[in-house]
């Protein structure tokens, strides 16, 4: 039997959808494109959503909309993808990573106010794997301090917390559809979702080249080229009709590894369900001190495997190299990232082949 570690849907009725689109609207910015935007704030039980080129394109432009400029600081997570503080460094933004929590790998809360000082604008909780991050004291540490809280909830749509929805919980949340997401868009896109209609209004001008509204010549911002076309945002449209049942199979299959890999050999599994938070398990990742033999093992098995995040985003070489950063910066971050394996997660996944991907796991650690 293979497994992959991830396995992106794509229907009949999804093609069918970006080929009506591609006959009837126009290729950008067509009324797919606005509909999906509002079915995805309603989602998110938000006022406005932007569509965007990528989830990198989303963080950039609410950095850039909620008054980021160059030579600020911003708050993240190190244990991320690289993208989460890619999205200002280019524009002269300087990285400061947060420790995070052993127990769920989102930042911890008590560990933020030290690294904030007078120069810093913003915090970028990131709700890794699909669990969000702990909003209220992140939120309550910014308001403190001034900061503005960009979610990247690029793996966490449709997640919950405390009865409201990634994306909702902060001044921006951005989101990613990369086809490994819980719902993608049939190629690269990205969602901002916002309450602040100035906000909402600069990051649609910003993707569209700084225009100026109502004009097509004129450009009263500097802006970008970071539509979303409007075929993928027809796909989007039925990924997201799907999103409610996807994350609801992603959550059963996650008990199921939960219940049958709990005790075996030195695993640690990802943090569960609380009253507080429902996470959508974007990826299942469990942790181990011997995750290189578990990965050799497993693939010698056909189970596809996942490393995120290998490498903390501080000691990436263009990190080291650019800003000096070394180990030892953030130990809970490092360990965890010396440790942490994904394992097969998707919506459609087998109870054969979640049996398959525990059997290969014991067999392991039976050796
Ligand atoms: C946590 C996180 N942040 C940001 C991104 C960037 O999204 P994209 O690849 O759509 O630019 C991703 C996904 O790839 C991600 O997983």
């Amino acid at each position: 039997m293979k497994v992959p570690i991830a396995q992106p849907v794509m229907t009949e009725k999804m093609i069918e959808a970006a080929s009506n689109a591609y006959r009837n609207e126009r290729l950008t910015l067509g009324e797919s494109v606005f509909k999906f935007e509002e079915a995805f704030a309603r989602m998110c039980g938000v006022k406005f959503a932007v569509a965007v080129s990528s989830g990198t394109a989303a963080l950039q432009l609410s950095l850039q909309a909620n008054g980021f400029k160059a030579g600020d600081k911003v708050v993240a997570p190190a244990m991320s993808f690289v993208a989460t503080t890619n999205s200002f460094v280019p524009f002269g933004g300087v990285p400061v990573f947060a420790e995070v929590l052993e127990k769920d790998y989102t930042i911890d809360p008590a560990k933020l106010k030290a690294v904030i000082d007078n120069k810093t604008r913003a915090v970028i909780p990131v709700h890794l794997y699909g669990h969000v991050a702990a909003m209220d004291e992140i939120n309550d540490v910014a308001k403190r301090n001034n900061l503005v809280v960009i979610e990247d909830a690029c793996q966490a749509h449709g997640a919950v917390y405390r009865g409201r929805k990634a994306g909702s919980l902060g001044h921006a949340g951005c989101f990613s559809f990369y086809p490994t997401k819980n719902m993608h868009v049939g190629g690269d896109g990205g969602m901002i979702t916002t309450n602040d209609d100035k906000v909402a209004d600069a990051c649609a001008r910003m993707r569209h080249c700084g225009r100026k509204k109502g004009s097509n010549y004129e450009h009263d911002i500097i802006g970008y080229t970071y539509r979303l076309n409007s075929a993928n945002a027809a796909i989007g449209l039925e990924q997201l009709k799907m999103l409610p049942e996807w994350n609801d199979k992603r959550r059963a299959a996650a008990s199921v590894y939960d219940q049958m890999l709990k005790g075996v050999g030195d695993l640690v599994l990802p943090p569960s369900p609380t009253g507080d938070i429902a996470p959508v398990y974007h990826l299942y990742t469990l942790r181990t001190k011997k995750r290189y033999e578990l990965k050799a093992h497993l693939e010698s098995k056909g189970v596809g495997v996942g490393l995120n995040y290998e490498i903390p985003i501080h000691l990436q070489p263009v990190y080291r190299q650019m800003f000096g950063f070394k180990e030892g910066l953030v130990p809970v971050t490092e360990k965890c990232c010396r440790e942490v394996i994904a394992i097969p997660m998707f919506a459609d996944i087998t109870m054969d082949q979640i049996k398959y991907v525990v059997e290969n796991v014991k067999e392991f650690y039976s050796k």
